[in-house]
């Protein structure tokens, strides 16, 4: 899958993409990041590309012009077929659902605002999709839009184990039950005995339990659209008020 990314702070990426399980996918050629300076395409001699919001107000706002000629250039042929996205804290929510729609392409342009955001006439002409990646205020969309390469690259078929996909967090619906590793006990906290059991009908019903009462605790709004059965409600009941789900 390939990433182009327009901004004014290229370097803003850097590292990012570099390590772990990012590096290894480019390394393997299953995800490549092409970045671009939207500045190489102003187009006055002071290379400007924000300027005054017309009616007034604070603030500057990205100018058309240079983000159109940047995207169409380098989109060229494939403008029509690709994605294009543009971060901002007024877009539509950025979900696992839609990363997972995102994944199915084979290519993606990634359009970060910055300042008081970007012309419309940039939304209407390249037809954008705005989104957002959370009820909260960025400096710019850099850092949404490495979020969002993060997120989608590990969908990409290789990347990453696909049973780690299915059993993860909202992949499910649910938020996913408490891991434990060695040692078995640490200043005083031992690993939950059914965990050392074997017993792997037992665990699984302990995770699931574990999974719906975290759910509960921290997020009500995902356990009322999750699929319950009536043995999940039963489990439920006895969730702790507070504590130990926290
Ligand atoms: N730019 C500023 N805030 C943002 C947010 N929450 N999501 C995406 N882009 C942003």
């Amino acid at each position: 899958m390939r990433f182009d990314v327009f901004t004014l702070f290229p370097r803003m990426f850097d590292g990012l993409l570099d390590e772990s399980i990012l590096k290894r996918a480019r390394e393997r050629g299953l995800v490549s990041v092409h970045l671009h300076d939207i500045r190489d395409w102003a187009t006055d001699r002071h290379r400007s590309v924000d300027d005054y919001p017309y009616g007034g107000g604070p603030g500057m706002v990205m100018m058309a012009p240079p983000i159109v000629h940047a995207v169409e250039a380098v989109l060229a042929d494939e403008l029509q077929t690709t994605p294009i996205i543009a971060l901002s804290a007024s877009g539509e929510p950025f979900t696992q659902a839609m990363a997972a729609e995102l994944a199915q392409h084979r290519r993606l342009a990634l359009i970060c605002g910055r300042y008081e955001g970007i012309d419309e006439r940039v939304h209407l002409l390249l037809r954008t999709r705005e989104v957002s990646i959370g009820d909260y205020v960025l400096t710019g969309g850099e850092l949404a839009a490495a979020v969002m390469i993060d997120v989608v690259a590990r969908l990409v078929p290789g990347v990453i184990d696909p049973e780690s996909v299915q059993e993860e967090s909202f992949t499910s619906g649910l938020l996913e039950y408490p891991q434990y590793t060695r040692p078995p006990e640490f200043r005083g906290l031992k690993v939950p005995e059914v965990l050392l059991s074997g017993h792997h009908a037992r665990i699984a019903e302990w995770r699931r339990q574990q999974a719906l009462c975290r759910t509960k605790a921290r997020r009500p709004d995902l356990l009322a659209r999750a699929q319950l059965s009536e043995h999940d409600r039963r489990l439920l009941e006895s969730c702790p008020d507070t504590g130990s789900a926290r």
